[in-house]
């Protein structure tokens, strides 16, 4: 992976992009199949560097991983299969890696605050500046032994027995949703978790395919505990990696793009219905299997607003894309109440604020999102800050803008999208 991406612009893409296998559903399954009854196969896992993190976790509590191409003849460098053999074998270190993986950390508090032994969750210099209250708080509700630093990393685990009880989520994360549905399949009894704002529902739907009596009605989940099967599932694509390339297709003159067998449902979907509210050409077509193939192709973008919470939710990880599609968008696009991007692997209302700027954007920074004056983009150097999704807006960014661009830093994008890169130079037309 080199530290430093050129690109030169406005590139012409054309084709079917490959994408990683989506990186909220690859760590659910490799913490499922850790602690389910039986083997797993995972096909198709996000290759990136996250969720060697999950895995971690994963052999703390005793599973074990081997490589398990279900396809060898694909050749493809992004194929990504997994054989687990659950926790019975010897427990990893107490000290758990979770580098830069939020979704390791917290996910992985839940997994563990009701399994014996004690736990230490610690990060890298990202990780450790994130909040962590949000999930230390409903877990100590459960009856769970669970403290922070100060709110942040790094978590101590101890496992305890937790009560089955009713927990409200106050803050819209599918993480610490995650954490408590895992938590509750070890309570004593049945848990009920409130959300007040839906996010990505993957938990809730994975636990109901590896046999939990799980039950969901009106932002209410109630779930029973009980041991969990092993799982056979092959990873859909990342929603959140095609977005990148669905902005790049419509930014870029002359450009066409395809994805297939994208997921998208419930808290992933955000991103198709703003822009197709900006007037994109996107297309958005069920296969048989559920899964999306999306194809977009360049055109005139209008800017709109994007202040509603319960969209916010759905598209949080593809707002960096939606921002660079903002830049070029006849208009002012303002987005509002997306204070949560403050608090994610970097603070992305401030660095996309800096990245459109270096960009010769003209933007406006508010406490919870920005203004983006659309017109056009200019070719910069910029660095990632080491956030991935800051360093693939950069890059689409570069795409469209004339000249050369630097994205410094771009070894952050190995954190979920490590073959980026290579996709870049599979779709772009020479000349
Ligand atoms: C994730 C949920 C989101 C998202 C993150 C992955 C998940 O975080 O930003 O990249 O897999 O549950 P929050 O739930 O904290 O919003």
């Amino acid at each position: 992976m080199t530290d430093r991406l050129v690109v030169e612009g406005p590139v012409r893409l054309a084709g079917t992009v490959s994408l990683p296998g989506d990186k909220s559903i690859s760590h659910r399954a490799v913490l499922l199949a850790s602690r389910a009854s039986g083997p797993s196969v995972l096909q198709n896992l996000s290759p990136g560097a996250d969720l060697a993190a999950s895995r971690r976790l994963g052999e703390r509590i005793g599973a074990t991983f081997r490589p398990h191409d279900a396809d060898p003849g694909t050749g493809s460098p992004r194929f990504s299969g997994m054989a687990v053999t659950p926790g019975t074998g010897e427990p990893g270190p107490v000290r758990v890696d979770c580098s830069n993986s939020g979704t390791t950390m917290r996910l992985g508090a839940g997994l563990l605050a009701g399994r014996p032994g004690v736990t230490v969750l610690d990060g890298d210099g990202s990780l450790v500046t994130r909040p962590m209250q949000r999930v230390v708080d409903p877990l100590l509700e459960m009856g769970g032994d669970v403290r922070s630093r100060e709110g942040h990393p790094p978590l101590t685990v101890r496992g305890q027995s937790l009560e089955g009880t009713e927990v409200r989520i106050g803050v819209a994360s599918a993480q610490v949703k995650g954490a408590v549905l895992l938590a509750a399949l070890d309570a004593a009894g049945p848990t009920a978790v409130m959300e007040a704002t839906p996010t990505r529902a993957h938990t809730e739907e994975m636990l109901a395919k590896v046999g939990v009596k799980i039950q969901v009605e009106r932002g209410c989940i109630r779930v029973s505990p009980g041991p969990t099967q092993g799982l056979n599932l092959k990873v859909p694509a990342d929603p959140s990696a095609a977005a990148f390339w669905m902005v790049a297709a419509c930014i870029t003159p002359g450009s066409r793009i395809r994805a297939e067998s994208v997921y998208l449902g419930p808290g992933r979907d955000g991103f198709v219905g703003i822009l197709k509210r900006m007037g994109a050409n996107l297309v958005a077509e069920a296969d048989a299997a559920g899964e999306f193939t999306l194809e977009a192709a360049h055109g005139e973008l209008g800017a709109t607003v994007i202040d509603d919470p319960l969209e916010i939710a759905a598209c949080i990880d593809e707002l960096p894309a939606l921002l660079v599609a903002a830049a070029m968008a006849e208009g002012t696009t303002v987005l509002r109440n997306a204070s949560e991007l403050r608090v994610k692997e970097t603070d992305r209302i401030a660095a996309m604020a800096t990245l459109l700027r270096a960009f010769a954007v003209d933007v406006e920074e508010f406490e919870d999102g920005l203004a983006v004056h659309g017109s056009h983009l200019s070719a910069t150097r910029v660095d990632s800050g080491g956030d991935h999704r800051i360093a693939m807006a950069a890059a689409v960014a570069g795409m469209a803008a004339s000249g050369r661009s630097e994205i410094a830093t771009w070894e952050a994008v190995a954190v979920s999208d490590p073959g980026f890169e290579k996709v870049l130079q599979d779709v772009r037309i020479p000349g």
